[in-house]
């Protein structure tokens, strides 16, 4: 499919519905997207990743990665697709080893000394990630104007847990034990991985990516000081580099469990949409917000596992309570692998209220 060419300004009726929203909009349907929209939950997903070898080759090779991002654009017409990739990625073109198990997770030679860090390369090698930024022109390429196309990375504390640690799920003591014992060293690891992940934004936004979400899954659980120190700060450093190169990029922040927190993370981080986590009080989090910034958020997982009436009941709370402002629709985490694809289906039409 041709596109027409992407020069529409922010106010022009017909940029994507959420680029608009990203522009501080308020639409009378919301844009929908969802976190892990593409993956496991799709038949066409197992069936592409079962060709394609290991996670990470099918990362790598962008004809398998543009088709995967594309998947559930074709199924359930999303207003943005998200470059299928990995936060782990940043690590990988550091020079660190990074592999995924299979039912396992990922796993990575843990770095947790100044000596360890400097046998990593002092600046991320954007040439190693040269199939992910292909994948990024080729999915857009491949996308009608009406969908926009999202780039992402991790927060830089979010990924130090895992390469500090090695490997994720509730593994973020070693790193919150380094950010508290050695915060020099810490600040060392955390300092690089703002400087690799602006870059990684960058190059994704010059190969094609209209906007980028930087996601902190990991920083809600630290107590305020250290949540301003290791995801505030960082994240606010992110966003000034990538706008001194790239000015006006549409930036979203999710910082995941923010909590009372999120007021003064959204104040301080220069973002133009906050995600929220889904046991996050919605009302409390737009009164907290920066006026114009689009919230999005933030549908239990497991309200769409589970579907029928509850289903319903979870689109049209957020929709009450976050409609009347910027808003993009999405989950409050990431899709999960057992969701059946038709609820997913049910969610969109809930929202667009065609069913
Ligand atoms: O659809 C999308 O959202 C785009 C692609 C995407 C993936 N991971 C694909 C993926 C994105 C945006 C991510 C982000 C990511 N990766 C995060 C932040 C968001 C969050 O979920 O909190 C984190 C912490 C990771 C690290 C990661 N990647 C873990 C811990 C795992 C293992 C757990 C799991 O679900 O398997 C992954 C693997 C992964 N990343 C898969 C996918 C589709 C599953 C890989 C497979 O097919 O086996």
């Amino acid at each position: 499919m041709v596109s027409q060419q992407g020069t529409a300004g922010p106010d022009q009726g017909d940029t994507a519905p959420f680029l608009r929203a990203l522009a501080g909009e308020t639409l009378p349907t919301p844009p929908i997207w969802l976190m892990r929209q593409a993956g496991r939950y799709l038949p066409e997903y197992r069936e592409l990743r079962a060709r394609a070898g290991s996670f990470l080759d099918l990362c790598y090779t962008p004809e398998f990665a543009t088709e995967v991002t594309l998947q559930p654009i074709r199924r359930y017409g999303f207003d943005a697709a998200i470059l299928f990739s990995d936060i782990l990625v940043v690590p990988h073109a550091l020079g660190q080893d990074v592999r995924f198990v299979e039912g396992e997770g990922p796993r990575l030679d843990p770095v947790t000394t100044l000596a360890q860090f400097d046998r990593l390369k002092p600046e991320i090698d954007l040439g190693f990630l040269s199939p992910v930024y292909e994948t990024v022109a080729r999915a857009r390429a491949a996308l009608s104007p009406e969908t926009a196309l999202i780039g992402f990375c991790g927060a830089p504390y979010t990924v130090a847990t895992y390469m500090v640690a090695g490997r994720g799920g509730d593994e973020q003591a070693p790193a919150r034990l380094l950010a508290y014992g050695e915060p020099e060293t810490f600040q060392v690891l955390i300092d690089r991985l703002v400087e690799a992940s602006a870059a990684h934004l960058v190059a994704q936004l010059q190969a094609g990516a209209q906007a980028v979400q930087i996601f902190d899954s990991w920083s809600g659980d630290l107590p305020p000081a250290e949540f301003e120190r290791w995801s505030t700060k960082p994240i606010a450093a992110i966003c000034e580099r990538v706008r001194a190169r790239v000015p006006g990029a549409p930036i979203i922040a999710f910082a995941r469990g923010a909590g009372a927190k999120f007021g003064a993370f959204a104040h301080a981080v220069p973002a133009n949409g906050f995600g929220l986590a889904t046991a996050e009080d919605r009302v409390a989090a737009r009164a907290a917000a920066p006026a114009g910034a689009a919230l999005q958020g933030n549908v239990d997982p497991l309200a769409l596992m589970a579907g029928g009436p509850a289903l319903d009941a979870a689109v049209d709370a957020c929709l009450r309570d976050l409609g009347s402002g910027p808003f993009i629709l999405n989950l409050g985490h990431g899709v999960r692998q057992h969701t059946p694809p038709e609820h997913v289906a049910q969610l969109v039409a809930r929202a667009r209220r065609t069913g």
